[in-house]
Order: C-alpha cells, then structure tokens, then sequence
C-alpha cells in the first residue's frame, strides 16, 4: 500500500483535482467546517498524504500533527508545507499516547485500511474524552440514476484521465475498485459505533459521491 502511494506522490494532488472536477477543494472547505477548529486544537489527520486536508485545518487555527505511512506522500508533502509537522506511522499503531488530541480525522484513507475498525479503535485511543473524529471518505450517491451516471464516471471515464494525466494507471484501477466495495453511508456508521465512537452523524457532498461522518469520543 505504502509504495503504491509512493508511487503516484507526485502527481497526487492534481489527479486528485481532475479526477473530482475540482470538486475536492469543496470536500476539503466542508471538512474544516464540520471539525471547526479553536485556535490552537490539537488535531490528527490520519492518513495525511502531502496534507491536502491538514493543511486548511492549520489554517483554521489548530494545531496539525499530518500521519502518513507513505514516505514519499509524507515527506513531499513536509517540503511543501513546512509549518505542518509530519510523522511517518502506521494506523494500526499510532506513534502517540493515549488522548493526545482534541480531535482527529482521516480524509479519503480509512477505505485503504486492512482492518478500518482497528484504525477507528486506534483513532479513539489517541482522541481525549468527548473529542471528535471526521471522516471524509467517498460513499454512495443518493438515487439510482446520479448512481449510474457515478458509476459509468468511475469505471469508464476515470481510467483515461488517469491514463492521459500519465499517471500510475493501477493505481487509479485501485481505487474505482477500493471505492466500489466500500460500505454506504450506514454502513461506515455501522463500522464506527462497532469502534466505540458516539453520536455518530453524517452528511452527504456532492449527492452523496463523498460523506463526512462525524463522531465523538463517548
Ligand atoms: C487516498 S490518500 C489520501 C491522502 C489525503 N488524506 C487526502 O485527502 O488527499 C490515502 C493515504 O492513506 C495512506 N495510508 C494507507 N494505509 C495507511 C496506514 N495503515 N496508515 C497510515 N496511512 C495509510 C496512504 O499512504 C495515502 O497517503
């Protein structure tokens, strides 16, 4: 997984603006909304990348600690934005004590995890009591015929951008696959409460083609 990221790192950023027709700036803007950070919060963004999310969050005012188990998504990203602190580490075993931060999240990564309820268990250790999680993750669109329109997107059209923007073709094949056998929105519910999260709600973007899940720290 770590060199598969590795590989695509430095073209990330941009087939992830083409691949969503621009639409991941929004996804980003209504994650920093739904976290709403104080001024100097402390907050994990698991699964980081080059810190396209971390880095409006810091903006905001909290304090970003950027996790990534990629060298090369992690230390492209350090270069490019010096004032966020990133640390190489693994989901499954955070490199932190137990509620180091008033919050976490994980943008479009939990989907790449071998076990996500060991990582969302993994999350809640590291969150203080009645802290919160956002997950930005890609989910189901609402209605069968934005479905379809998704679907032909993903499987048809996705893979020649992919293979026109010279990127790594499998990669991309990866994901229309990892984001099709990803559970809906309940179902991300579902795997959140069985980590011990509460409170859980969510909210569809762009009709539902991405969902952000918020929860707290029971
Ligand atoms: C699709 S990228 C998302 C990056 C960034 N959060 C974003 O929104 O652009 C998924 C990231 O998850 C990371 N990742 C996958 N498995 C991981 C794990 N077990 N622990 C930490 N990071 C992981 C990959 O290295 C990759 O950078």
């Amino acid at each position: 997984m770590a060199s598969m990221f590795d590989s695509v790192a430095r073209r990330y950023d941009r087939m992830n603006a083409l691949a969503s027709l621009g639409q991941d700036r929004l996804w980003r803007a209504a994650l920093v909304r739904a976290l709403d950070p104080r001024p100097g919060e402390s907050m994990l963004d698991l699964a980081a990348g080059t810190g396209a999310s971390a880095r409006p969050l810091a903006r905001a005012g909290a304090r970003v600690v950027a996790v990534d188990l990629s060298f090369g998504m992690a230390s492209l990203g350090q270069r490019r934005h010096r004032r966020l602190r990133f640390v190489l580490g693994d989901a499954l075993a955070l490199p932190f004590a137990d509620q180091t931060f008033d919050a976490a999240t994980c943008s479009f990564g939990l989907r790449n995890m071998a076990d996500p309820v060991a990582a969302l268990r993994e999350l809640r250790r590291v969150v203080r009591p009645d802290g919160s999680l956002v997950i930005c993750e890609f989910s189901t669109p609402v209605g069968r015929l934005w479905r379809r329109l998704y679907e032909f997107w993903l499987k048809r059209v996705m893979p020649k951008v992919a293979r026109l923007a010279s990127s790594d073709s499998p990669a991309y094949t990866y994901l229309t696959e990892s984001i099709l056998d990803w559970p809906d929105q309940a179902g991300l519910a579902d795997l959140m409460r069985e980590a011990g999260w509460s409170a859980i709600e969510w909210r569809n973007l762009s009709g539902g083609i991405v969902a952000l899940h918020r929860a707290r720290r029971g």
